[in-house]
């Protein structure tokens, strides 16, 4: 694993989006061979997203043989919420790419059956041959993804409980109302993450001090679910220097 200090939120995001861009571009992805990206939501990757927005634009990088797979979805909330993952996702990314639709992933939480949908997105991951980069963000529990303090970190994608922290942290987003917030959510799991063949996290703010320290300084741990990146060969942290304060 490999940790790298920018100055800033707007430097860690240049740095991830350059890196992102050179790594499809060294792959070179065709319609045989595309490049299979693993995604998040939250504010960390916005800066991210804008900038490889803007290098599609200006022509050096194309998302045409990109296929792209989310990290979670909240569950029971319309796609069309203007709250849920697929919202944010479009808003966001892909209405401003050349992506295919159908090379997007999310997770549906309002499948009629939710474990046959967890399913199935593992399945499709493997059919496409497993994911190449898997860029994440923490929450200051340290979770990645929905993979809450406690999960295990062979987890794969399931119906997660959130947790009272995460329901806190995720209320700005519905009008401060921490009843407004899904109280479930269908997540990759740890593992679904670590398989990836690279896996950058970015954290960024100094209110995710300690989940930092906790996940690189302390041993791997279920209780700080980021912290199983100790193990990967391709794991890369990219942080701001806010986000070091308790190193
Ligand atoms: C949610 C998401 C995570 C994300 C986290 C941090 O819990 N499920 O994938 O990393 O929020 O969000 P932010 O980047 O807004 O701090």
């Amino acid at each position: 694993m490999r940790l790298i200090i920018r100055e800033d939120y707007d430097e860690v995001s240049n740095y991830v989006a350059n890196y992102i861009k050179e790594r499809v571009n060294q792959f070179a992805p065709t319609a045989e061979r595309p490049f299979v990206l693993g995604l998040p939501t939250g504010s960390s990757p916005i800066g991210t997203y804008n900038k490889l927005v803007d290098f599609c634009k200006s022509g050096e990088l194309s998302f045409e043989h990109v296929i792209t797979f989310n990290m979670d979805e909240y569950v029971g909330l319309p796609k069309n919420h203007p709250q849920s993952y697929h919202t944010f996702m479009w808003s966001n990314l892909f209405a401003h790419l050349n992506i295919k639709p159908e090379n997007v992933h999310i997770l549906d939480g309002n499948a009629p059956d939710l474990d046959e949908e967890c399913k199935e997105f593992e399945a499709k991951i493997a059919r496409v041959g497993g994911i190449e980069l898997f860029l994440g963000g923490i929450g200051p529990d340290g979770h990645i993804a929905f993979n809450e303090p406690g999960s295990s970190l062979t987890s794969r994608t399931r119906v997660k409980t959130l947790a009272y922290e995460t329901i806190i942290a995720n209320a700005r987003f519905f009008d401060g109302d921490i009843g407004k917030v899904p109280k479930l959510a269908l997540t990759v799991g740890v593992a679904t993450v670590m398989d990836a063949r690279e896996v950058v996290v970015t954290i960024t703010g100094a209110h995710k001090a300690i989940a930092l320290a906790k996940c690189i300084e302390e041993g791997v741990n279920h209780m700080w679910t980021v912290s199983a990146i100790q193990m990967h060969p391709k794991g890369l942290i990219v942080c701001d220097e806010d986000s070091t304060l308790e190193l």
